[in-house]
């Protein structure tokens, strides 16, 4: 299983790092897998450590890709490094050891300290419109423009129906990204 999260890691020089990363959950460990280059892997090599922020505050992921990384941040307990302010739960960890891959290395973890700080509410259709726009944000390179478009009028039923105010404002970052992105390139934005 991958849950989607927001990692937050830290450089020796003590700058914190904000990124949307996928985390495997196996049976004792936890997985990351950043794409190199990535500041999340060198900070994570170089700390031996990392923090999961468990959030339902899409505006989070949304504002992470469109360079709003300025968001909330409170000490950790166990591990250098903070933890996102608000976020329903966090989970300290220690890596335990590394594969090393040319486009994908693999940082094995385990939990030190985790901690709850908000009760989960139950599942949001816009919240999961959201994460899969993001996605195709993240990767507007590599997608055919009738995929994005198709997947993105899917996505905006369950965005119109049941968005609340976060919600809407961090589609509409993503929806300015990919607005900036045809002006961009022309080329790729036309219907094949
Ligand atoms: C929901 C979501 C999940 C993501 N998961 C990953 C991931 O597992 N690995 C990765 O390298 N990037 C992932 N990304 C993209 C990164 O957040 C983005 O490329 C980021 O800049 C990572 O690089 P950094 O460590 O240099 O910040 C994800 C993005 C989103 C929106």
């Amino acid at each position: 299983m991958i849950r989607e999260t927001i990692i937050t890691s830290c450089s020796p020089q003590g700058v914190v790092h904000i990124a949307p990363m996928g985390v495997h959950v196996l049976d004792d460990e936890l997985l990351i897998m950043p794409f190199r280059p990535s500041t999340t892997l060198d900070n994570v090599l170089a700390s031996r450590a990392a923090v999961i922020n468990y959030t339902d505050d899409v505006r989070i992921f949304a504002g992470c890709l469109s360079g709003r990384r300025d968001w909330p941040l409170i000490q950790a307990e166990r591990v250098p490094g903070q933890r996102l302010a608000e976020t329903l739960a966090h989970a300290e960890l220690e890596l335990l050891r590394w594969e090393e891959d040319e486009l994908r290395p693999k940082l094995y973890c385990r939990v030190v300290h985790e901690a709850n700080h908000a009760p989960f509410r139950g599942f949001n259709r816009a919240q999961y419109a959201v994460l899969e726009a993001a996605i195709l944000v993240s990767r507007l390179h590599m997608l055919p423009w009738d995929k994005i478009e198709s997947e993105l009028a899917y996505l905006r039923i369950g965005l119109d129906k049941t968005a609340g105010a976060k919600e809407l404002e961090a589609w509409g970052w993503l929806m300015d990204m990919i607005e900036d992105f045809k002006h961009a390139n022309p080329d790729k934005a036309v219907r094949t």
